[in-house]
């Protein structure tokens, strides 16, 4: 089969199409016939083989698993014999997470792995740009945020992949938000259901004198520090970008849990599938969908990763996957 190969870490020219074996499902194993997946922030920062600790997990010289891709849609193909929620052409989405591999005509994940039934309302293209992103600010706003109906809450990067799916998912949780980009994205915000929008080109929000029970930085771009004052009596910082500014997230966290008042709160995201199924769920209740920004073929996942690298894309970026078997 085909599939996007690293073998270095390096810029997006490392990455190359070649031939490779194509998966052998074990019997707690779906193989999927991928239709589509994406290029993340994330996907660039494993690419980079960035933060370098994350060089422990990916390989220390060079990466261990050589395909990436960390979400996609598609259909089952075959299933292992003790595998009981899917069958043979159900369509599907779901996170591979860490074990990425889906920028591959196939992907094999264990049934009970971020796998769901795909969401009847999308397109495979909004289908692969869907769990990365929504399961992270579902992560980050209800189970680590605990965000409350009515609370005021700020996400900063609301045009990125993360952000893009918590305004959607703080404002279906009932809170009255603000989202924080620039120019040329406030009115993808606006049309996200942000009650606000703050173009952060023309105004700081950390000078003003609204505050937040939650501040969100979807996108790794801003600080606790800076947003202290921006932040309610006991509001929560929620950091999740894998970018120079989490460094000092942890000690934060520590400490802001040990005195009284405003806490920092960071974590990583988790693709239970019943955490899918529950967003599949406001899917077809038509409370969320996928920001696609631009489509890319697999052959142009170089142009596609140079494309994310510049930080600026607004929603999602979908590879789409076309199979060399396509005449049957
Ligand atoms: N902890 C976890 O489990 C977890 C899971 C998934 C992702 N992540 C991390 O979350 C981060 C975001 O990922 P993503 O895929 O959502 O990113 P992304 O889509 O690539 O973010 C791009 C967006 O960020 C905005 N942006 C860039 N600079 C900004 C600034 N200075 N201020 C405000 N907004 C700015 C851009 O908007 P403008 O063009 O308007 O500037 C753009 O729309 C990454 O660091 C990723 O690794 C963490």
């Amino acid at each position: 089969m085909k599939a996007a190969i690293y073998e270095q870490y390096g810029p997006p020219e490392v990455l190359e199409i070649r031939e490779v074996a194509k998966p052998t499902p074990k019997v707690n194993e779906v193989l999927i016939r991928v239709c589509a997946t994406t290029v993340t922030a994330t996907d660039c920062l494993m690419r980079r083989g960035e933060p370098r600790w994350s060089r422990l997990l990916l390989g220390l010289g060079k990466p261990r698993k050589k395909i990436l891709g960390i979400e996609f849609s598609g259909d089952v193909e075959a299933v292992g014999q003790n595998v009981q929620r899917f069958r043979r052409g159900d369509p599907v989405f779901g996170a591979a997470m860490i074990n990425m591999a889906c920028c591959a005509e196939y992907v094999c994940l264990p049934e009970k792995a971020g796998l769901a039934l795909k969401p009847a309302p999308m397109t495979y293209q909004e289908a692969a740009a869907f769990p990365d992103g929504a399961l992270t600010a579902l992560t980050f706003l209800r189970d680590i945020g605990k965000i409350q109906a009515g609370q005021q809450v700020l996400i900063y990067g609301a045009s990125g992949s993360v952000g893009s799916f918590a305004v959607q998912l703080a404002k279906h949780f009932g809170a009255h938000v603000t989202g924080v980009c620039s120019t040329s994205n406030v009115a993808m915000v606006q049309s996200l259901g942000a009650a606000r929008v703050i173009d952060y080109t023309q105004q700081d929000f950390t000078r003003e004198a609204e505050t937040y029970d939650l501040i969100f930085d979807a996108v790794g771009k801003t600080t606790f520090s800076r947003c202290k004052t921006a932040l309610k009596p006991g509001g929560v910082f929620l950091a999740c970008g894998m970018t120079e500014f989490l460094w000092p997230v942890l000690p934060q966290m520590l400490w802001t849990a040990l005195t009284g008042g405003k806490k920092v709160k960071t974590g990583s995201s988790n693709a239970h599938p019943e955490r899918l199924d529950f967003l599949k769920g406001l899917v077809e209740a038509g409370a969320l969908k996928s920001a696609i920004d631009r489509v890319y073929p697999l052959e142009q996942i170089v142009e596609a990763h140079r494309y994310v690298e510049t930080g600026h894309k607004k929603g999602n970026v979908v590879l789409t996957i076309e199979h060399s078997d396509n005449m049957r």
